[in-house]
């Protein structure tokens, strides 16, 4: 099923009272890819809970079955998957549609380039925009060789793998989970060694998950705030269960919403707290906002925790650039926060937000200013004036096919002055299909 043929559904969020309750973000769709990935890869059955069942993930399962893998549903979040093992993919049909996943699109591109296969690669109109040469680039290196591409190198794309990846040492050019991925990816069926450095930590689940199935995988710090991954090539992947965690980005709308709506209380449930995923909570504590660990546990071999969120008067902060990749998916709602927060925030060193579903650099400053909050963008920083405690809210905010975008803004409706639509609420469903109804569970009113 494609969203993005679907008719644009316009959704608007009103002033809404106290919210209250208790919300389960669902499954964190960076590991929900990986799963369906790492079943794909390994021969055996693979067991995921908690899987995400947003049209992105959904996507990469689809890509997978083209691959080889058998997938089953077994039950809500409850999957098998039934892999063709690494190195024995058979060719692709169909052209593998990835709709609005760049996460899911770039990770394949990784297990493809690694293979004897040759695939196409399309997606929607906001995946066609965005960049690939930064996937493309190190395949090459490995072997692969792009036999097609649309402009500037990105998608459709004809990718053909090949047999045997040659070991690279790779720097990524931009800190960047999906590139680290894709080159580790690929690596697992090199004769040798992958290594991959990154000059800023990104998020870690894809080496994590490679060494929970058996592979042989080494991170180490590299300089001050890097990372180097080294990865022996053509482990024997054995299959093991896999639970998926509670999403962070997206248990973010729920906390931020209860920070700005006067009068909230809620619990977020079982949020994965791996520290690479983070920066969004420590900026919020920096702001001022009551959020309190209610019970920090490991669950699928991630630290989770309850986390107690209370109204608070937040304000204004300086965000450092160092602090991006552990909440590039949350600038958007943190720059709702900062609408309502007294005094001025300035975030740092968001060039990625750029390349994201959309650009989101841009969509969130006109989102803000069609809600008459005072905000600039100077170089690569976004600066956000709240007036402190209420937006004027009332504008109509344009989403781009960006699923973050359209539920950030919906969330500044529930304590502006005035309503807040979005012109479009069908891509929500690629990260957080349950968004509308666990908020409104929560108080928060939508029509
Ligand atoms: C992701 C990595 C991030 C993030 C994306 C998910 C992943 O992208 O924005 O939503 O699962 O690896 P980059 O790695 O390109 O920063």
């Amino acid at each position: 099923m494609s969203h993005a043929a679907n008719a644009p559904q316009r959704l608007t969020a009103r002033r809404s009272g106290p919210l209250s309750g208790r919300i389960r973000a669902p499954g964190d769709k960076s590991i929900s890819h990986r799963a369906f990935i790492l079943g794909l890869l390994t021969i055996g059955e693979t067991r995921i809970e908690g899987l995400l069942e947003g049209d992105d993930v959904l996507r990469t399962g689809a890509a997978c079955r083209a691959l080889g893998a058998s997938i089953e549903r077994l039950g809500p979040g409850s999957w098998r998957v039934r892999g063709a093992g690494l190195g024995s993919l058979p060719a692709p049909a169909e052209t593998l549609d990835f709709g609005n996943a760049g996460t899911g699109s770039r990770l394949m591109m990784g297990v493809v380039g690694g293979h004897a296969v040759t695939a196409r690669f399309d997606g929607d109109a906001s995946l066609r925009k965005r960049p690939m040469r930064r996937i493309l680039d190190p395949l090459e290196l490995m072997g692969a060789r792009v036999l097609e591409q649309g402009e500037g190198g990105r998608c459709p794309i004809l990718l053909e793998g090949t047999p045997e990846p040659a070991p690279i040492e790779y720097r990524t050019p931009v800190a960047s989970a999906q590139i680290k991925s894709a080159v580790l990816l690929a690596g697992l069926n090199s004769p040798g060694r992958t290594v991959v450095i990154e000059r800023e930590a990104s998020r870690d689940h894809t080496e994590k998950m490679l060494a929970h199935f058996g592979a042989q995988v080494r991170s180490e710090t590299f300089g001050e705030d890097g990372r180097k991954i080294t990865l022996e090539g053509r482990p024997k992947l054995a299959p093991r269960p896999v639970i998926v965690p509670a999403d962070p980005s997206s248990a973010a709308f729920a906390i931020v919403a209860a920070l700005v709506t006067p009068g909230s209380e809620i619990v977020v449930e079982g949020m994965m707290m791996n520290p690479l995923r983070t920066g969004l909570l420590t900026t919020l504590l920096e702001m001022g906002a009551d959020i309190v660990e209610l019970d920090r546990r490991v669950e699928g071999g991630e630290d989770v925790a309850d986390l107690r969120v209370r109204a608070s008067a937040l304000k204004g902060v300086d965000a450092p650039a160092a602090r991006a990749p552990s909440m590039i998916d949350e600038y958007p709602i943190l720059a709702v926060a900062a609408a309502f927060a007294a005094g001025e925030t300035r975030m740092r060193g968001l060039h990625e937000l750029r390349v994201k579903e959309s650009d989101r650099l841009a969509a969130v400053a006109d989102g803000l200013k069609a809600n008459g909050v005072d905000c600039a963008i100077e170089g690569d920083d976004l600066i956000v004036r709240g007036a402190g405690g209420q937006a004027e809210g009332g504008g109509l905010v344009a989403t781009h096919l960006d699923h973050r975008i359209a539920m950030s803004f919906l969330v500044m409706g529930l304590a502006s002055r005035r309503e807040v639509a979005v012109d479009d609420e069908t891509m929500i469903a690629t990260s957080f299909p349950t968004f509308k109804p666990s908020m409104a569970a929560l108080g928060a009113q939508f029509s």
